[in-house]
């Protein structure tokens, strides 16, 4: 049933031997080296790219005394992308000696179109596609010291609050790097480095030292150990291997706790503040001795959902003709209602299955969803249970949804409109995800999912639904509600549901508004058949994504940097590894921000293919269609 055709290949390699190499009279320990089991196709113009690279990195490192670079060439259209890096602790000369060791280590790769060595004191790896942001997505390793500490029970506990620490300090240092040095009792010390490559972000680097430091764990109480992975790594031992004057005070970065600390200062500054005016006003009104009461709470009262009756929903909907049926969505059909009191309304008649977790569930589903209020989130008016039947009644949005007018007849959209209804898409997943009480993954964002108000604003339709579905109306796995052609790799194959799934759909959303193209459908380009998202990712990988873009938008609307912008961050939502992309909150910031962007840069998607029999994109939760994936690397 479940048919994994292509695994995204460049998974396959970052697992390979451990060596040690004998430099100048020194052990230098090789740590890890893999090479890709692909050779670059066009190999002369590849390999003098890396060899230009490689004198770029070293002239770097001789003259600027850097520790980090990052270098790219193209040549005919062969791209080569190259990254190196030293651990902070080591001299000018140190760093280009242990650079000058991997790249003559690296040549062993001989022709392969990837490869990467990693030493305890720097590490080496070119690719044929941009890695640069990629910090652990490849599988991590970890290698220990065979001696025990004589100080065990001291020497664990000191380990394992040292590397604690590096790992919520070095995300937040400049440069992604720390050395720390603690006492042991019995006159030993725990020295430590934790660091993350320089074009990660701080996500990234935080998620990268956690795998570390829970691999660097496990070698405690041993006297050594080394964790690295793409993008960072991590060592401790109880023999020095930098000077006492080359640590670092992490202390700083200690006390607050990131972003949230942040706003606690800033909450206690406006507190400060808003105490300040309180304490004036009660000044002033014992002065004037006019004191008010009352309109103090401004909030309005949650209202619980309406409880229809089943008699009046079947009037306002002509017995739930087909005349009113505005259409079939995955959990059931929606019709057109028209109220007692003429209100319009969108009547949706859920196919459930019988389940008495449902019974349980229901009602208090109905009453989650009808508290969640944002403008760009379709509003929950009410429900109604009559035996087996379940319908939920919500606002009725007259412009009807977001594929009509791009795949439909319904009229093209402007870049404005758009725009609008990209930001507007954000703005209310961020609110299901974070800001609401309890965080609401959608599962099923697709273009039939975001319906327009009647300016044209996004809103989001049929969230918290999925959470009725019983699991024996999936096929996939028990926890698999999603539309293929816009479902997240990691949940549609391994059912893993996290936020970060939405953000996923999202991203593909943003393609076809872009493009003016289904996610699904195939184009065939220079004789290869390309989904969208493995087209965008080409043209995005040569530069040319503007290409991409729907010719029913005025080019005289949009700025191409703008553009540009946006299309990255939709890849930047579609990355193969869930870790690695924005949540909602961010993507609404960088949408927002003229820069930011430097330094984000996507990696590799993987996009989900389908074999439905059923290719119109309805939901597998109600189709039965027999289904095989296959997995593409957008190459
Ligand atoms: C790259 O440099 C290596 C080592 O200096 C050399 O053997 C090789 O021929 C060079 N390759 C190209 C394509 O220039
Ligand atoms: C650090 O200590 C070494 C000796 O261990 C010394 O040579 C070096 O100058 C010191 N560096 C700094 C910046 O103090």
């Amino acid at each position: 049933m479940l048919q994994l055709k292509v695994v995204a290949l460049i998974l396959i390699w970052w697992s390979s031997g451990v060596e040690h190499a004998t430099v100048a009279g020194q052990q230098r320990r090789l740590i890890n080296t893999g090479c890709s089991p692909f050779n670059a196709s066009n190999a002369r113009s590849f390999f003098a790219n890396v060899n230009e690279t490689f004198s770029d990195m070293r002239g770097e490192i001789r003259n600027q005394s850097k520790h980090f670079g990052t270098s790219q060439k193209s040549r005919g259209g062969v791209l080569t992308y190259t990254m190196f890096q030293c651990r902070n602790y080591l001299s000018k000369n140190d760093c280009l000696s242990c650079f000058n060791t991997a790249t003559t280590q690296i040549r062993n790769c001989s022709r392969a179109n990837g490869a990467r060595v990693i030493y305890n004191d720097c590490f080496l790896r070119y690719e044929s596609e941009r890695f640069y942001q990629q910090t652990n997505e490849l599988g991590s390793g970890v290698t220990c010291g065979n001696k025990t500490s004589n100080a065990t029970v001291d020497f664990r506990t000191v380990g394992q609050k040292v590397l604690t620490d590096l790992q919520t300090a070095t995300p937040k240092t400049k440069g992604f790097y720390a050395a720390t040095k603690s006492k042991v009792a019995g006159g030993s010390a725990f020295y430590a480095i934790a660091q993350c490559v320089e074009t990660a972000t701080e996500i990234n680097c935080l998620n990268c030292m956690q795998v570390a430091y829970k691999n660097l764990q496990s070698c405690l109480p041993n006297t050594d150990g080394t964790a690295y992975d793409a993008g960072c790594f991590m060592r401790y031992s109880e023999t020095p291997f930098f000077a006492d004057n080359q640590t670092i005070d992490i202390g700083p970065y200690l006390k607050q706790g990131g972003s949230s600390k942040k706003w606690a200062i800033i909450g206690g500054v406006v507190g400060g503040v808003v105490l300040l005016l309180v304490l004036f006003a009660c000044q002033w009104s014992r002065k004037t001795k006019k004191v008010h009461r009352g309109d103090i709470l401004g909030a309005t009262e949650l209202k619980g959902p309406v409880n229809y009756k089943y008699s009046d929903l079947k009037a306002a909907t002509k017995n739930f003709s087909a005349e009113n049926k505005l259409g079939e969505g995955g959990f059931g059909a929606v019709y057109k209602g028209t109220l007692k009191n003429g209100k319009i309304v969108a009547i949706k008649k859920l196919v459930l299955g019988k389940s008495s977790k449902m019974e349980d569930d229901f009602e208090g589903e109905v009453k989650l969803i009808s508290n969640v209020h944002h403008r760009n989130l379709v509003r929950l008016l009410g429900c109604c249970s009559k035996g087996e039947e379940r319908i939920l009644v919500y606002e009725y949005m007259a412009n009807s949804s977001l594929d009509r007018f791009l795949f439909g007849n319904k009229g093209s959209l402007n870049w404005k409109q758009r725009y609008d209804i990209i930001l507007g898409t954000a703005r209310g997943l961020a609110y299901l995800h974070e800001e609401f009480h309890v965080s609401i993954i959608h599962r099923d964002i697709k273009t039939g999912n975001i319906l327009l108000d009647d300016d044209l604003q996004p809103k989001i339709a049929d969230f918290g639904l999925a959470r009725l579905l019983p699991g024996d109306r999936t096929h996939l796995s028990t926890k698999f509600a999603g539309t293929l052609g816009y479902t997240a790799p990691e949940y549609a194959m391994h059912g893993q549901l996290s936020e970060k799934a939405d953000t996923y759909s999202y991203g593909i959303v943003v393609l076809e508004i872009i493009s003016g193209q289904k996610s699904t459908d195939v184009k065939n380009e220079e004789n290869s058949h390309e989904y969208l998202l493995q087209r965008a990712w080409k043209l995005y990988e040569r530069g040319m994504q503007l290409e991409l873009v729907d010719e029913g938008i005025d080019p005289n609307d949009y700025s191409a940097e703008e553009m540009k912008k946006i299309i990255e961050i939709a890849l930047l939502c579609t990355q193969a590894s869930a870790a690695t992309r924005p949540t909602m909150s961010e993507v609404v910031v960088l949408l927002k921000s003229k820069s930011l962007m430097e330094y984000l840069r996507p990696t590799m998607p993987v996009f989900v293919e389908t074999n439905m029999v059923n290719r119109e994109g309805n939901s597998v939760g109600s189709s039965n269609a027999t289904v095989s994936i296959s997995v593409l690397s957008a190459r």
